[in-house]
């Protein structure tokens, strides 16, 4: 099974940004955590960030007929994105959204994903363990084994 997880923009400022919100590890280490889980997990990863919206939709639809499942945290976008909710809609490739920090506890405008609305499941408020979560539901809700 091969995973695409994407991550948007000011991700890659992990550690620098807002360390009381979001940690104090970095992109990259977010990036190790995720290779050695899926390893754990017994599937292929592959990792994009971006803070380009287009740059995203189009990553998203180059994932169409060779990736299984999809790990998104859009960040920012979100919030704003119905271009990011019709790509994810026009692959029809499986999505769980994961947020590092809880979404649901923080501002009204926050409160609202448009990329949820095609994903099968979101985790927020876990830090980098969502992702690893995530992974995990696609894996299981694939049939094949997480363990
Ligand atoms: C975030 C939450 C978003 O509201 C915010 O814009 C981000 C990161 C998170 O991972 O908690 O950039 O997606």
């Amino acid at each position: 099974m091969k995973i695409l997880v994407i991550n948007g923009p000011n991700i890659n400022m992990l550690g620098i940004r807002e360390p009381d919100v979001y940690g104090k590890n970095t992109y990259a280490d977010l990036c190790e955590f995720i290779t050695r889980s899926a390893a754990e997990l017994g599937v292929e990863v592959e990792l994009f960030q971006s803070n380009h919206e287009g740059d995203i939709v189009d990553r998203i639809q180059a994932a169409y007929g060779n990736i299984d499942g999809i790990v998104i945290n859009p960040a920012a976008y979100t919030h704003t994105s119905v271009a990011i909710l019709d790509a994810l809609k026009a692959v029809s490739i499986p999505a769980v959204e994961v947020h590092i920090s809880d979404v649901a506890a923080r501002e009204d405008f926050r409160q609202i994903s448009y990329a949820g609305m095609a994903c099968v499941k979101t985790y927020k408020g876990l830090g980098f363990e969502g992702y690893r979560e995530a992974m995990k539901f696609l894996a299981e809700h694939a049939g094949k084994s997480a363990e």
